[in-house]
Formats: C-alpha cells, sequence, structure tokens
C-alpha cells in the first residue's frame, strides 16, 4: 500500500519535474485524512508550488499539499510544515482500521504509518483487559483496542490540543464508556492511579527508557508492557542486541521479552518494540 502511494507520487512528478529534481523530493509521503506531506530536498524546495499542485491533481482525495521541513521536534514531536497547495488547514479526519481519528497535523503526533502495529497490539490481547497507554497522541492505539477487544483504557496525553483531540475521537468511535482520558505528565501516573494494569502501552520511541520502571510497577505479574524506541544499529541484529542490554539493565530480572522490528525510520535507524512480560 506504502508502495502504491510512492509510485503515485512518482507517476503524479512525471512531467513537472526533472528526473534529477523529482528525486530530490524523498519518497515519504504521508497521506492523513485529506492532508499529504512531502519532505521536498533543498534543490526543489523553490518548486513546492508545482509539486503541491501535482499531487492535487493526481490524488482526488488529498485536499491541502504540505512540506515537512526537518524531522520530529520535541517531547510532543511535531512537525514544522509548509503550506504548498491547496486548503490552507492543518485539522482533518483519518480513517483506519474502521475508526476515524481527527488530527492536526501541525499541532500534535500521528502517523498512518503504525496502523499495522496498532492492529498487532489488538491481536497481542485479549478481550476485555484493561490498559494503560503512557502516551496516547489523538487516541489510535487505544480507540482501536477498546473498539476491536472491549478493552477498558486509561489514555493519558500531555499535548493538551491532541488530549482535546483524543476527547473528540473516543466519542466518534463511540468508546467513551470504555476510555478515561488524561491530560498528565507520565511520571505522575504513579500517584494518579492505583491501579495494576494487564497491558502498558509506551508508544513514545525517543523518551519511553524514561518510564519503563514506572510501567512495570504499574503492571500485574504475568501483564504485558509494550515498549517501543528508536535504535541506530548496521543491521537488525545489532540493533536488537542494544535493545535487550537497555531493558535487561532497566528491569533487571523483573520480567522476560522478546524484541521485534515495527519498521524502518531511516537508513540503520529502526524502530523496534520489547514485548515485556513482567514477573509474578
Ligand atoms: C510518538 S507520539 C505517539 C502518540 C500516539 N501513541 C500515536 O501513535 O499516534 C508520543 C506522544 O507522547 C506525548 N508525550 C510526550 N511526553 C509526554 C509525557 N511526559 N507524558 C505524557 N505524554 C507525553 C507526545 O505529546 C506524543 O503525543
Amino acid at each position: 500500500m506504502r508502495r502504491d502511494l510512492v509510485r503515485l507520487l512518482q507517476k503524479s512528478l512525471e512531467g513537472v519535474l526533472s528526473e534529477r529534481e523529482a528525486r530530490a523530493v524523498e519518497t515519504g509521503i504521508d497521506i492523513i485524512g485529506d492532508i499529504a506531506i512531502v519532505k521536498l530536498g533543498e534543490s526543489v524546495k523553490e518548486q513546492g508550488g508545482r509539486v503541491g499542485a501535482a499531487i492535487l491533481a493526481s490524488m482526488k482525495n488529498v485536499k491541502a499539499v504540505f512540506d515537512q521541513e526537518g524531522g520530529l521536534e520535541g517531547d510532543f514531536r511535531l512537525r514544522k510544515l509548509r503550506h504548498i497547495a491547496g486548503e490552507q488547514r492543518t485539522l482533518t479526519v483519518h480513517r483506519e482500521n474502521q475508526l476515524r481519528f481527527a488530527v492536526d497535523v501541525e499541532k500534535c503526533y500521528f502517523s498512518p504509518r503504525l496502523s499495522t502495529e496498532r492492529l498487532r497490539i489488538v491481536e497481542m490481547s485479549r478481550p476485555q483487559e484493561l490498559v494503560l497507554n503512557m502516551f496516547a497522541g489523538v487516541g489510535p492505539y487505544s480507540n482501536t483496542l477498546s473498539k476491536k477487544r472491549g478493552a477498558t483504557v486509561y489514555s493519558n496525553e500531555l499535548n493538551g490540543v491532541a488530549f482535546q483531540l483524543h476527547l473528540r475521537n473516543n466519542k466518534m468511535n463511540k468508546v467513551e464508556g470504555l476510555t478515561t482520558t488524561l491530560n498528565e505528565d507520565a511520571r505522575r501516573l504513579p500517584e494518579l492511579l492505583d491501579i495494576k494494569f494487564d497491558r502498558v502501552l509506551m508508544p513514545h520511541p525517543s523518551q519511553s527508557h524514561r518510564f519503563l520502571e514506572t510501567a512495570a510497577k504499574m503492571t500485574r505479574g504475568n501483564g504485558w508492557v509494550h515498549y517501543y524506541r528508536h535504535v541506530s544499529g548496521y543491521d537488525y541484529g545489532e540493533a536488537e542486541r542494544e535493545l535487550s542490554q537497555e531493558v535487561s539493565g532497566i528491569l533487571g530480572t523483573g520480567g522476560r521479552f522478546s524484541v521485534r522490528k515495527v519498521r524502518e525510520i531511516g537508513p540503520r535507524y529502526l524502530e523496534l518494540a520489547a514485548d515485556i512480560q513482567v514477573a509474578a
């Protein structure tokens, strides 16, 4: 599906940019709802209007196009966006796995590339579990677990804009009754929630190492923690070893775990997940 999208992007640029220019448009296009986000290399920055118009012409569901400048920034993992074509708005509704998510692509984190990972977590869980999501964003993992597995989810997000959209998404996906949404720093969760969870999600790969001990303490014996990390390594084996050492170092003998690849972020740069079963 992603490959189809990249092919469509390349096709839409034929005749608009030279072959050399087209190579400076990175293949990392994302479509979130009706908004397309591309990354233009320095040599084609000035061609933004033409690239945007070509995308609007070839992708009929796209109504606005932005150029992402740089990577994701800060604790909230936000994109810096430059408008290049179409409507001047950053709010949209994204459809994924039969759910809908209101997203502001500039003011909140959201990645459509994690839709398969969300289903993986659903597949790993049993019906009606008690789940904590420490870093919920606009609620894609939390709402998916409630909708597809009847999970009761305590879903926490520090970014106020994402938190408000999460509340809206709970309603839109009809999981309000199963969701307690919090707008807290995850550090405070142990003092606010005197609960042991069946499953704790930590989808904040750049910072989750600061919270792993807390997550393990909030998980019942034999319950699960899903610990996401960005790891750079020359190959998967090396990255896996690095993450395994990190988890062992933080948890000690407090659990068993296996490591798997979630996705490739860049050359020699992976997102990995450690699925940790906390000691009884
Ligand atoms: C990588 S994003 C993942 C969001 C969501 N799970 C998703 O997949 O769309 C990490 C999220 O953690 C939030 N965050 C960052 N620091 C936090 C903290 N100390 N406590 C709670 N949330 C935090 C960010 O605002 C961001 O929405």
